[in-house]
């Protein structure tokens, strides 16, 4: 890996064994954008890539020649109303009203490694030479606002990862009022264009469409990520499929209100912006003070979907995740939420812990319902007390129950929110986010607290931590269950509201660092109604997330093959639960739902006192698997094979490190009669290595199973003999492969 930058040319390279990305200083001081792609040879001269003919109704920026108009060129920051029209990737409202702006490169330093972003999440290095980072510094003449946009470059991987600071080195104070932490201009749109969208309980759908001349965006205003949308999309070939082709994936390190947009020009170009969503957005800076975008990763790839995707999962998985959990295979849980929802008491709870433990489970999780006055969904959040009448020996002695059956013990908390119903609202009732003399909307009888407050964050983190320190807690699930309304702090003054989303989601930052760093050993899950923040930013804190709400195995083909492009199976919480299905009254056979769930974290969601003795028994069996497979199915290299988007058959893999054992999951949803005779493809295999398939008989060489595939049709390709095993609808299988 290294970072070149050619003095005579003003050019910069960037390179390692994959991708080559190249800039260079324009004319007039910004900067240029040139390439990003598959590695090419580094040279003294890339010049000849900027190109600017001078076209009709082109403004241009130097007196009496016609030699540069921002609009016809291809920038790594661009700023809006000085001969560039498209959507800018900064704008800076001035005390004269103007927002024009421009950048005048200054100079450039490198680092070793990869610098913290204060307050943020973001990827990081651990060992010397895994990266380096590009400080580029610009400014602004007129305002005197200082811009540092960061590059780091890692040594595998078709990684860049990038963020934009800026300083406040003018007298005035100034409004930042859009602070992308991507722009990047690409010379050509011949690309589709994947977002990953849905909603509650259908999170991540794969869209697909052409980039068009106009704009393309996904976003979200809700406060949190969203289940609408996620900051992740992809640019791809419309050649390139899961198996070859150019793609280049574009995540944003952040979960509070985002925008990811491409903007196709007259001219084929396509300028792609990432970041904090620009509407509402209005950062003050006063002089001397500062700004840090977040961080926002590209990768790039000539090898398709699965190599863009595998990645992402190494370094969300190994290099943006942290802590005690970060590479350890997870418990097996089971979470009462399903099984009681807010009706249970202690005895309940035992109950349903002590049949889990005697089926292997090994973590218990203890959902919403357990303190203040909170027996529905209408009071007693924000108060993080046991309650006595439900738990009579409190958390603590609970948590030593659990314990004493030989089990961890987790706790929900839905520490961001408070019901009007709770002595934390009826002693801060100003501590919500609420605009004066409006309605505050509520959702689900909440309110969001005012997390843009040091205050706020302080007394939760209080409350949290006298829990969490008091009894044998090992698993944390943190909920957040609404979206925010009517946004405004109390504690900040009229010109600062445009900066309380951003402040709200550095609070919920700050106490998820305070109560990771505090307790290193919880496993903290990330929630919020299922997937509505499940992105990057929280990866940082908490290394698993609950996937969707949506526990039908079937559904959960769509949103867990949907993650899957930017998230690594061990981030997705994933949980066999009753049948019928509580979200959709689906009836599927017990061996499916968990078949699909081993492709993440695992656990249950149900009681299984309710289950049949042989019901019981399969469980066991289930849980011995995981315990054996979990290392590879979480941590192996995933494969996307068949998708449900497209097909009938939804199939993927997890290879282990080494190759040589490897676990493909085949889901059909609807059985048809007489059918066609079908093979799967594998991946990633050892060509050479001879691989016995359990339950089969002989051995297959690594290039016959990726080359010719697996035979995977059944009696239902054919005429039904005796004895032969018959398909049904919700069928599955697992087929485990080992080389000789
Ligand atoms: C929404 C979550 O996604 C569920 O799993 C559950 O924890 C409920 N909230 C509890 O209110």
């Amino acid at each position: 890996m290294s970072i070149i930058f050619h003095e005579s040319t003003s050019v910069f390279h960037l390179y390692n064994e994959e991708i080559s990305y190249i800039m260079m200083v324009l004319k007039n001081g910004h900067m240029g954008q040139l390439y990003f792609g598959k590695r090419i040879h580094d040279k003294e001269d890339f010049t000849y890539l900027f190109e600017n003919y001078s076209r009709a109704m082109g403004s241009h920026v130097f007196e009496g020649e016609k030699s540069l108009s921002l609009e016809h060129t291809k920038q790594e920051y661009g700023v809006y109303g000085n001969t560039d029209y498209r959507q800018p990737a900064v704008e800076v409202l001035q005390n004269n009203g103007s927002r024009i702006s421009d950048f005048k490169y200054q100079g450039f330093s490198v680092v070793q490694g990869k610098p913290k972003l204060s307050g943020l999440p973001a990827t990081y290095t651990e060992e010397d030479g895994e990266a380096e980072t590009l400080f580029l510094t610009l400014k602004d003449p007129v305002t005197g606002l200082l811009l540092k946009l960061s590059y780091t470059i890692f040594a595998r991987g078709g990684v860049i990862a990038r963020n934009a600071y800026f300083e406040n080195e003018g007298e005035e104070s100034l409004h930042l009022t859009t602070a992308m932490s991507l722009c990047m201009d690409l010379p050509d749109y011949d690309y589709e264009w994947i977002q990953f969208s849905g909603a509650w309980s259908r999170e991540r759908h794969e869209k697909i469409r052409k980039l068009e001349q106009g704009i393309q965006s996904v976003g979200s205003r809700r406060g949190h990520s969203s289940h609408e949308h996620n900051p992740f999309v992809i640019l791809k070939r419309p050649t390139a499929d899961e198996f070859q082709g150019e793609a280049i994936g574009f995540s944003l390190v952040y979960s509070g209100n985002f925008l990811a947009q491409a903007e196709v020009d007259t001219h084929g170009s396509t300028r792609m912006l990432m970041g904090i969503h620009p509407d509402g957005f209005d950062w003050k800076m006063e002089k001397g003070e500062s700004f840090q975008t977040p961080e926002a990763v590209m990768v790039y790839t000539d090898k398709g979907l699965n190599h863009l995707s595998q990645t992402y999962h190494k370094l969300y998985q190994r290099r943006l995740a942290r802590g005690y959990w970060r590479d350890k295979a997870r418990p097996i849980l089971i979470n009462n939420w399903e099984a009681t929802y807010f009706d249970f008491t202690e005895e309940r709870i035992v109950e349903i812990a002590k049949k889990a433990k005697e089926c292997g489970v090994e973590l218990f999780v203890l959902d919403d319902g357990w303190f203040g006055q909170r027996s529905s969904d209408q009071a007693g959040l924000g108060d993080w007390v046991a309650n006595r009448k439900r738990l009579p020996q409190g958390i603590e002695g609970l948590a030593e129950r659990i314990s004493s059956l030989g089990m961890k013990f987790g706790l929900w908390f839905e520490p961001e929110m408070v019901n009007k119903d709770s002595d934390l609202y009826r002693a801060h009732p100003d501590w919500i986010l609420q605009t004066p003399g409006r309605t505050n909307s509520h959702g689900r009888f909440q309110h969001v607290l005012d997390f843009s407050r040091k205050e706020v964050v302080d007394a939760i983190y209080e409350m949290m931590s006298n829990i969490l320190g008091n009894a044998k807690i090992s698993y944390v699930k943190w909920d957040m269950n609404r979206s925010i309304t009517e946004c405004f702090s109390a504690a900040l003054p009229a010109d600062r509201q445009g900066e309380v989303f951003h402040r709200y989601i550095l609070g919920v930052y700050d106490l998820y660092e305070r109560l990771t760093s505090r307790f290193p050993e919880i496993l903290f899950e990330s929630c919020a109604s299922g997937g509505a923040r499940f992105d990057p930013g929280i990866l940082y804190y908490a290394p698993q997330g609950w996937t969707s709400d949506d526990t039908d195995a079937v559904e959960r083909l769509k949103i867990q093959y949907g993650t899957s492009y930017c998230y690594p199976v061990s981030s997705m919480g994933s949980h066999v639960s009753v049948s019928p299905n509580h979200q959709l009254n689906r009836e599927t056979p017990l061996y499916t739902r968990a078949n699909v769930a081993y492709f993440g974290t695992f656990g249950y969601e149900l009681d299984l006192n309710k289950l049949t003795e042989e019901e019981q028994e399969e469980v066991k069996k289930q849980i011995a698997f995981m315990k054996e497979y979990r290392e590879l199915f979480q941590f192996g290299t995933f494969y996307r094979l068949s998708s449900p988007f497209e097909n009938n058959v939804t199939a993927w893999m997890s290879v282990s490190e080494d190759k040589k054992t490897a676990i493909v999951g085949w889901y059909r949803v609807l059985n048809s009669v007489n059918s066609s005779y079908t093979r799967l493809k594998l991946c990633g295999l050892l060509e050479d290595a001879e691989y016995t398939i359990e339950g089969q008989k002989g051995a297959f060489f690594g290039d016959e199973l990726m080359n010719l595939g697996i035979l995977t049709s059944d009696a239902t390709a054919g005429e039904a003999q005796e004895g032969q095993v018959k398909g049904c609808d919700f069928d599955s299988r697992l087929y485990i492969l080992k080389a000789k």
